[in-house]
């Protein structure tokens, strides 16, 4: 929140009239409606707008291998009078044509290229250049290969010798140490003195990337995606996916695969061309990356025309949307594509699970060739060869015996149109597929002076009220993502869009803060939500069950400020103090811009005076997401033997309800065969016992008896006759889970409590791993149990004793494999056990994970399994991470490392996962580590150790001896496993 916009908030709603009083929102937190979708909120990463050429995609250099435009060399500039040319007879790899330079030597002479739109470099920051060049005889070189601003400054720079008459690959790394490259107008500029003919097939330069991958994402951009918290991804269009003909500009995934020099490239559907060097498997690293399923959109043999692969020819399609299942998803050691993708850098399989056939392929398809032919096809092809995959349709309305997983549904929409749209799936048909709104947007048109489509706050929120109506209907929705994702201000293809960059900028769009507010702020089941009296509001609510927290969201599309009363019916235990995050602006035109990027920008306040039935008021145009915690139900067990208080009750005449002094209410019976109702009873895993506490006038033992609606449930509990109140205790068997529960009172008796004594209760919702556990666990890593209910396991009952002590009796299993135990916490109320995933469930997709204590074992909860990645490598700073030599003092500028010495380098995730080594094995070099290559200054280093770190679970050491020919100073550590590289570590060399 910026000043600025908290001051405005505060005027806002200290000083604007409020114009009604009578709406209400009425929250039915004791009845809680359909489950969330845990995939609810996603992105569309498709190649529209430059969004990842000169966008996502790191790369600096345009039109690096020089084929784009045909012969033009487009975006290369001659420097110093360097005859240039294409020249197609002289080509590497898959690549059809090279820059020919030819220099007649004496001055500096050669080629320039000043990126896309501008070239951004950072002082301080290390760049990694990659050329591939040869010569023709007589070249002595070398070429210079420098960055420099904009007035010729040289920012940093680097030689390459040695260019003979074969093709070579040059990688240098270049450090920016003139601040004047803070700027985004920099060239990559080659030249050389030398006279003669140089080729260069491709010029590449990277800065630093997101999560440290080779050919990886630009981090602002990355970092603002998963800001998002997004739970699935979907790629790489769109439309983009189809192209305009059958022949040229369709996405082919097989051409997207490997090095760089074979990736020709083809022309995009949006009007530039695609380096293709963000390919099929550069998409499934960034899905893995973020932690979201990816959505693989794949070709379905259609144009966005009319162009049709006819049903002769349609095989071809189908076996190309299968090999690229089996890229994602094949075992390295039997299948082809598999194969291939463990060559190239992945060996685990991706565990692609959602994949899309085609794009909006009920446009232009007036033969309905999609439900005549393609679609069956594709699915009788996929169903008995990959029967876990769930497939998506691009089309709606299908022939009932057609039956994808799932429909992907798009909207596009004025902002009033998105608005009335929120009620669009409260009445669709629930007996069909699931739904992913796999493209929504606002189109909202600024005003008359400016009618483009604009990222205005009007237009967020029409979407955040549309929003609300996913939320409620996230039984049927199974996920929703805005499009499109991203778009560079100098290519605007396709607007609105959410996020806006240039060379060195992003900027949020309101879209991107209102994506933002609902998916980091959602629970896992939807709360009914009424509203009263209240144009021109929408709501929804949820429920984070595990944190007892309430998420209120609340549009309010009137341009005056609304009071509402908020009632959460059945809410007890709310804490008086919430939080409320607020995105308005002065009109409802704003937009956030380059020069202004924190326009507007949600606020974040606290308030106070919560209460099950509170007012509240909403600006003008806003946006709001309530943050109600502490929230528990008057009738859900707070702990494992929690009470159930007879507060829901039905008002049959033959009961009568009255408070009781000593505990809770009193229900009398007067009449044999009356009931009482329980409403959404949790019995977790299995009532133990039912206790009931009781009084009557005398005569022998009554009987109470409990009955499920579904006839499931059975027990009955033999009440004494006493004088006195007296608990009773009854055993009741073959219950789990959720029911509402009838007591049956044979006789009039007077009962003041009923509890069910529960064995521990683990339920998933229960179950959290940290902020990471829904995107899964890592082998090898440490994870995180938080619960309510852990409180009965033995061991942590006894937190103040050592950690042996405090574990006994309690183990936590994965897969049915011990994992060892680590420390058990009890932080603000929340039990905790940390514990290390065994390395032997590698491979797995999914993971039980089953907490045993005292013999009682918890609820499995099913988890994903990510594959413990090579080459993931961190250091605490830029030197000093490394620890070397037998004193294992810290490397640093102060204490460098001598040439020829042993370092240890620490990293996590070097384990080999096809070979992992048993949980809590000793170091054993063989068996354990992929070999590792290590270089210092770009020099290949002697690795004479690799293992895991004796003493350390999950932590990896490598022993590397200095090169005796690593320049002095600060060099660059790069650890590559299975061709990975890990992030760049600086060390200091004397
Ligand atoms: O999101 C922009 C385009 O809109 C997509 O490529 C296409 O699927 C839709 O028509």
């Amino acid at each position: 929140m910026t000043k600025a916009n908290w001051l405005f908030l505060t005027l806002l709603l200290a000083a604007a009239p409020v114009t009604r009083g009578a709406s209400t929102i009425t929250v039915s937190v004791a009845h809680p409606g359909v489950p969330v979708s845990s995939h609810l909120y996603g992105i569309f990463l498709e190649e529209i707008n430059h969004a990842v050429d000169g966008g996502i995609y790191a790369e600096l250099v345009r039109n690096r291998a020089f084929n784009e435009g045909g012969a033009n060399l487009t975006y290369w500039n001659a420097v110093g009078g360097a005859a240039l040319s294409s020249d197609p007879s002289q080509h590497y790899g898959k690549l059809t044509r090279s820059l020919k330079m030819q220099t007649s030597g004496g001055s500096r002479a050669g080629v320039s290229n000043g990126g896309f739109w501008g070239m951004k470099l950072n002082h301080g920051t290390t760049y990694t250049a990659t050329v591939w060049a040869k010569a023709a005889d007589g070249f002595q070189g070398p070429l210079n290969l420098t960055l420099e601003s904009a007035d010729g400054t040289v920012l940093a720079q680097a030689t390459i010798d040695g260019v003979s008459a074969d093709w070579r690959k040059y990688v240098r790394l270049l450090t920016v140490n003139n601040p004047q490259g803070s700027t985004a107008d920099n060239s990559v500029v080659l030249t050389t003195t030398s006279p003669g003919t140089v080729w260069l097939q491709l010029v590449s330069l990277f800065p630093p990337t997101w999560k440290a991958r080779a050919n990886g994402l630009r981090i602002d951009i990355a970092d603002a995606l998963a800001a998002l918290r997004p739970t699935t991804m979907r790629f790489p269009g769109g439309s983009f996916v189809q192209g305009w003909d059958l022949v040229y500009s369709p996405w082919r995934w097989k051409t997207t695969l490997g090095e760089l020099t074979d990736r020709p490239g083809h022309p995009g559907l949006w009007g530039y061309f695609s380096s293709d060097g963000m390919g099929l498997h550069d998409y499934l690293q960034m899905a893995e990356d973020l932690g979201v399923e990816s959505i693989l959109c794949v070709y379905s043999g259609k144009s966005t025309g009319t162009d049709i692969v006819p049903e002769g020819s349609f095989d071809a399609v189908v076996q190309d949307a299968l090999d690229a299942i089996e890229y994602a998803n094949g075992d390295p050691k039997t299948t082809v594509w598999g194969a291939q993708r463990a060559a190239d850098g992945h060996y685990p399989p991706f565990h692609l699970k959602y994949v899309e056939f085609g794009n909006e392929d009920g446009l232009s398809d007036p033969l309905k060739t999609y439900t005549a032919y393609r679609l069956p096809m594709f699915l009788a092809a996929i169903r008995p060869r990959y029967p876990d995959i769930q497939v998506i349709s691009s089309v709606g309305g299908l022939p009932a015996t057609m039956r994808p997983d799932l429909i992907d549904d798009h909207l596009y929409a004025t902002t009033s149109n998105m608005l009335q749209s929120a009620r669009t799936y409260d009445s669709r048909d629930r007996s069909g597929p699931q739904y992913l709104v796999g493209e929504y947007a606002a189109l909202d048109f600024g005003n008359s002076a400016e009618p483009q489509r604009k990222n205005t706050l009007g237009g967020a929120i029409g979407e955040a009220g549309f929003m609300t109506g996913l939320e409620r209907n996230s039984d049927l929705i199974w996920s929703a993502l805005y499009a499109p994702l991203l778009v560079n201000d100098a290519n605007q293809a396709w607007t609105p869009d959410l996020i806006w960059f240039n060379a060195g900028q992003v900027v949020l769009t309101p879209n991107y803060y209102v994506q933002r507010l609902f998916s980091t702020q959602i629970g896992d089941v939807a709360l009914p939500a009424t509203l009263a009296d209240a144009a021109g509001l929408y709501a929804s609510a949820t429920l984070e069950t595990a944190a007892r927290t309430v998420y209120l969201k609340v549009v309010n599309n009137n341009a005056d400020p609304r009071s509402v009363t908020i009632a959460l019916d059945g809410a007890a235990g709310l804490s008086d103090v919430a939080a409320e995050a607020v995105l308005t602006s002065g009109d409802r035109s704003d937009q956030n811009t380059f020069a202004a990027p924190a326009a507007v920008t949600p606020a974040l306040v606290m308030f106070s005076d919560v209460s099950p039935s509170f007012s509240h008021t909403f600006p003008g145009n806003s946006v709001t997401v309530l943050t109600l915690t502490g929230v528990t139900t008057a009738l859900a067990p707070r702990s494992a033997f929690g009470r159930i208080e007879a507060e829901s009750y039905d008002t049959a005449a033959s009961l009568a309800v009255a408070p009781c002094s000593e505990n809770g209410l009193d229900i009398v019976s007067t009449v044999p065969g009356s009931s009482a109702t329980y409403e959404s009873v949790d019995f977790g895993v299995g009532a133990i016992a039912m206790q009931a506490r009781a009084m009557s006038d005398g005569g022998s033992a009554i009987e109470i008896r409990l009955d499920s609606a579904d006839g499931k449930l059975a027990g009955t509990c033999l009440v004494p006759k006493t004088a006195a109140w007296t608990t009773s205790s009854c055993p009741v068997s073959g219950v789990s889970g959720v029911h509402d529960v009838y007591l049956m009172f044979t006789e009039s008796l007077r009962l003041n409590w009923v509890q069910f004594l529960a064995a521990p209760v683990f339920a998933a919702a229960n179950v959290t791993n940290g902020a990471s556990f829904r995107r899964g666990i890592v082998p090898g890593s440490i994870a995180t149990i938080f619960g309510v209910g852990l409180s009965s396991v033995n061991g942590i009952a006894r937190a103040g004793l050592p950690l042996p002590r405090q574990l006994a009796g309690t183990t936590v299993t994965v897969n049915g494999i011990a994992a060892p135990l680590f420390a058990v916490a009890n932080v603000n109320g929340a039990e905790q056990i940390n514990l290390q995933v065994p390395f032997e469930i590698a491979g797995q997709a999914t993971a039980q994970i089953v907490v045993t204590s005292g013999g009682v074992a918890s609820q499995p909860v099913q988890v994903d399994v990510w594959p413990a990645q090579p080459g993931v490598f961190t250091s605490d700073g830029f030197t000093g991470a490394i620890l070397h030599g037998t004193t294992y003092a810290a490397v640093t500028a102060a204490n460098p490392v001598a040439k020829g010495e042993v370092v240890l380098i620490y990293a996590t995730g070097l384990g080999d996962v096809s070979n992992p080594p048993a949980t809590g094995a000793t170091a054993d070099a063989a068996r354990t580590v992929v070999p590792a290559e290590v270089t210092i200054g770009g020099t290949p280093a002697l690795v004479s150790y690799s293992g895991l770190a004796p003493g350390f679970a999950g932590l990896y050491q490598l022993n590397v001896t200095v090169p005796a020919d690593a320049p002095s100073g600060v060099a660059s550590v790069v650890v590559t496993a299975r061709g990975a590289f890990s992030e760049l570590v600086g060390i200091a060399l004397r």
